[in-house]
């Protein structure tokens, strides 16, 4: 008796996450090719390695490349404390002392940061009451931290193993051709 294929039918040329993800009813994740977005952050580093105009393009670049995003930029270090750089998104907290929020905490531990559910993490910095989830990834200079990378989406759950990858591969390129002081 011929076999009941209920899902995939053509697996040998459709097997691929997003078409199964629609055949069971979920909504398609729209991923982030890492490889195409980490060239054009070297192209533009090889165009201008200054740490301002880098950080500048390259957060116009995240919010360009991942899907449902809010807010995403930079906070440097200044006098020991965190203090608001180039981004895109809505007007940000100014300042952020080490250990407070996310980022301070993500600073004070020196490790990248994943937030699932921002309303869950305790001492959440809500600079933009749309954030829903968060992930912070420091960045050093001169083997202390210059700066994070600050990303907020207003989905729970938004920034899989993958992004955390993805971001500290750019956050390590940025490390290695930015001009930082
Ligand atoms: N949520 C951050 C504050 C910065 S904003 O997200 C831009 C935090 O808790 O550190």
């Amino acid at each position: 008796m011929k076999k009941v294929c209920r899902l995939n039918c053509n697996l040998t040329t459709k097997h691929d996450a997003a078409y199964i993800m629609r055949r069971i009813g979920m909504k398609e994740v729209n991923m982030t090719n890492y490889d195409i977005l980490l060239k054009q952050a070297d192209e533009l580093l090889e165009s201008e390695p200054w740490a301002v105009s880098a950080m500048s393009n390259i957060s116009s670049l995240i919010m360009q490349s991942l899907a449902d995003l809010n807010w995403a930029g930079f906070y440097l270090v200044r006098n020991g404390v965190l203090t608001v750089g180039p981004f895109q998104g809505k007007p940000a907290c100014i300042h952020i002392q080490p250990g407070k929020g996310v980022c301070g905490t993500a600073l004070q531990k020196d490790e990248t940061i994943l937030v699932p559910d921002v309303h869950e993490f305790p001492g959440h910095i809500a600079c933009d009451s749309a954030s829903n989830s968060e992930i912070v990834v420091p960045i050093h200079s001169n083997g202390r931290i210059a700066a994070v990378l600050d990303i907020d989406s207003p989905l729970k759950n938004r920034f899989s193993v993958a992004d955390k990858a993805g971001l500290e591969q750019l956050v390590k390129l940025l490390e290695e051709k930015g001009e930082w002081s």
